[in-house]
């Protein structure tokens, strides 16, 4: 699908999902879309690959929404927020976007007139699921505890993934702690939040979805909706193919 300005309506999130590897060979004009400062960040990485991610995921950003408010992807200018958070300036009104990377899966969630935020994970990455979890809500953990490793580690990756996109939408990330949101999570059923005290939000007006597009990723996007919402999500293929055609 042409990304076009058409495309951003109250009610519909938009999640990109592209292959890091796929989208720079796809999009090779991105090298000319970066800022000074995006070129000395790429740079700056020392870990083999994580510079390539970091273009790969600036490539995804500029593309799309270069493609979604019809200005040159050269020309988006970024700002950030409290705490970090990117924001579009000056950007179509109500417009909001979050990226997230992975090795191996980089995501983009935009919306219209509500908060989002987005987050993947490599679920095949070591990690001592019960240790991190500690700082999760305590029926959270509870709930682990009592599941075999194999479980445990699912669906930690599962709670993870949704309160980091929560936090993320918030525009706090990580200086909230992950046990000031807990989810519950249900078979057949949208995850459910409850808030701590710590964020003053109320639990009926955020949406999220959490989808596995391979079996090495998984993603959660939260939404904090004035509409119900509908997610659009748009896959590796598209999403290159989308971001090729940008200027
Ligand atoms: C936001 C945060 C959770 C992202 O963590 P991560 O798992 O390493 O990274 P992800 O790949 O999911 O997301 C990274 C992207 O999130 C976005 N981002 C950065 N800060 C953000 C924030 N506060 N809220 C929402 N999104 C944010 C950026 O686009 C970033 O991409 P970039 O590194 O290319 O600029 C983490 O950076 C954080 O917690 N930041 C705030 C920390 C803070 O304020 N600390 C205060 C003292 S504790």
């Amino acid at each position: 699908m042409p990304l076009a300005p058409s495309l951003l309506r109250p009610g519909l999130v938009h999640l990109f999902l592209a292959r890091p590897e796929a989208l720079l060979e796809a999009a090779p004009q991105h090298a000319a879309w970066l800022s000074t400062e995006e070129r000395a960040r790429a740079q700056a990485f020392r870990q083999p690959g994580d510079g390539a991610r970091y273009r790969a995921t600036r490539a995804l950003v500029r593309g799309v929404l270069a493609g979604l408010t019809g200005q040159p992807a050269a020309q988006l200018d970024f700002v950030q927020r409290a705490h970090g958070r990117p924001a579009l300036q000056p950007g179509p009104d109500g417009l909001d976007f979050n990226a997230s990377r992975s090795h191996g899966l980089l995501a983009l969630v935009v919306t219209s007139g509500a908060s989002c935020g987005v987050d993947v994970e490599d679920v095949t990455r070591k990690a001592d699921v019960l240790g991190v979890a500690r700082a999760f809500a305590p029926e959270e953990r509870a709930w682990l505890q009592g599941q075999s490793p194999e479980e445990a580690r699912r669906h930690f990756f599962r709670l993870w993934t949704l309160k980091e996109a929560t936090l993320k939408a918030l525009g706090t990330g990580l200086s909230v702690s992950l046990g000031a949101c807990a989810f519950q999570l249900a078979t057949g059923e949208s995850p459910r939040v409850r808030f701590g005290p710590a964020i003053k939000e109320a639990a009926a007006d955020w949406a999220f979805t959490q989808l596995a597009p391979d079996s090495g990723h998984l993603v959660a996007v939260a939404v904090r909706r004035p509409l119900p919402v509908d997610f659009v999500v748009h896959g590796d293929a598209e999403t290159c193919a989308a971001v090729a055609e940008a200027t």
